[in-house]
């Protein structure tokens, strides 16, 4: 048996657990592995298959960032090609990455990815290949699982930085507007400003009216409470209106979301009179080690998928069902969104301890 590791999209912490659980499974049942680097590249001629041992996966469960590199431009089904004129192009590769994967011996693929992995994914397999899929994003946006690894690590990081900011803001009298990831769905925002105690958390889910957000703060300042922190999510937007966009995405790639804080900072500013100040956490949320939460989920993930091989779940994903790591198909989860419930027991609890979700 010889099986092939693949790493797409966006990184998060935990993808190099996921690597050597997977690596260290398969040597024990005697197979063979290989990575492909730079999410499918390594089959498409633009970079290296390389061999996956022992040695390869030796000291690498703590670290963030991916062994085997990934990419989120280009599917293999709609490849970015550029042109003389500096323009692009967009050619279906797939069969070239069948052809090669054949050459290469690969009998299965583990492909490790979000949406866009789980996309492609699905489209091999409708072109007779044999892959499982692990779920990954930082943004706990994959339905089907009750988590994805990266997201506990990246709430932590978020955490990090609203307690940080919290001592500042309060010494200046100051709000200070934390931008973190999430561009279709607030779990960061929602669970790093419920436990970094944020006054205000706003959420793609939950359109703001700006009126409301300088409210809260001012009904603070009554109390006595001259400081506040805003957190929000990158794809949040105010009622009726649009998510920001920070800048050009490069071809192939998704849009790029973000900048709102700047926007919410200077509208915060000039309603209230209060010196207020933003910062995009960015992909600090994305870097170092993963927790211990997040590293065991990988390592289950990565373990359970050499389990869906000798099961033959083409076209599963894994997913943790708690207590229970199990597969579902990837047809399913892809008919499905997960956001955050606004009338789910988190959001409520945060009414309930004053957060306002500026609605
Ligand atoms: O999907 C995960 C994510 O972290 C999003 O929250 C964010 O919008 C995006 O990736 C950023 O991706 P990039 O690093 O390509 O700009």
């Amino acid at each position: 048996m010889r099986i092939a590791i693949s790493t797409g999209g966006g990184d998060a912490p935990g993808l190099n657990a996921v690597i050597r659980a997977a690596v260290l499974s398969a040597i024990h049942r005697g197979w063979d592995v290989l990575g492909i680097k730079r999410g499918y590249a390594g089959l498409l001629g633009e970079d290296e298959v390389i061999p996956l041992t022992r040695e390869s996966v030796r000291g690498i469960g703590h670290l963030g960032g991916t062994i085997l590199r990934t990419t989120n431009r280009g599917s293999p089904f709609n490849y970015p090609i550029l042109q003389p004129d500096g323009s692009y192009t967009y050619v279906d590769r797939s069969d070239e990455l069948v052809e090669n994967a054949r050459k290469h011996g690969i009998d299965a693929i583990i492909s490790i990815g979000g949406d866009g992995s789980l996309r492609i994914a699905q489209q091999l397999v409708a072109k007779g290949m044999k892959v499982v899929c692990v779920p990954k994003t930082i943004d706990n946006d994959v339905p089907g699982t009750v988590n994805t690894f990266g997201f506990d690590t990246a709430v932590s990081t978020a955490i990090e930085a609203i307690d940080k900011l919290h001592t500042t803001a309060e010494s200046h009298d100051r709000v200070l507007v934390l931008e973190v990831m999430g561009r279709d769905a607030g779990f960061i925002a929602l669970y790093s400003g419920v436990a970094g105690m944020a006054s205000v958390i706003l959420i793609p889910e939950i359109p703001f009216d700006i009126d409301k957000v300088c409210e809260k703060i001012r009904a603070r300042d009554r109390r006595g409470r001259l400081f506040s922190i805003v957190v929000v999510a990158e794809g949040a937007a105010p009622v009726g209106g649009d998510e920001s966009v920070i800048g050009e995405s490069l071809p192939g790639q998704a849009k790029r979301v973000g900048g709102v804080s700047k926007w919410l900072a200077s509208a915060i500013q000039q309603r209230t009179g209060k010196e207020t100040r933003s910062l995009i956490l960015g992909h600090l949320q994305r870097g170092g080690q993963p927790t211990g939460y997040d590293r065991l989920l990988s390592m289950r993930f990565g373990g359970a998928a050499i389990r869906a091989i000798e099961d033959e779940k083409w076209g599963h994903m894994l997913a943790l069902q708690s207590p229970h790591i199990v597969t579902v198909p990837i047809e399913e989860v892809l008919g499905q969104t997960k956001r955050v419930d606004p009338e789910g027991d988190v959001v409520r609890t945060a009414r309930e301890l004053g957060v306002s979700f500026g609605d």
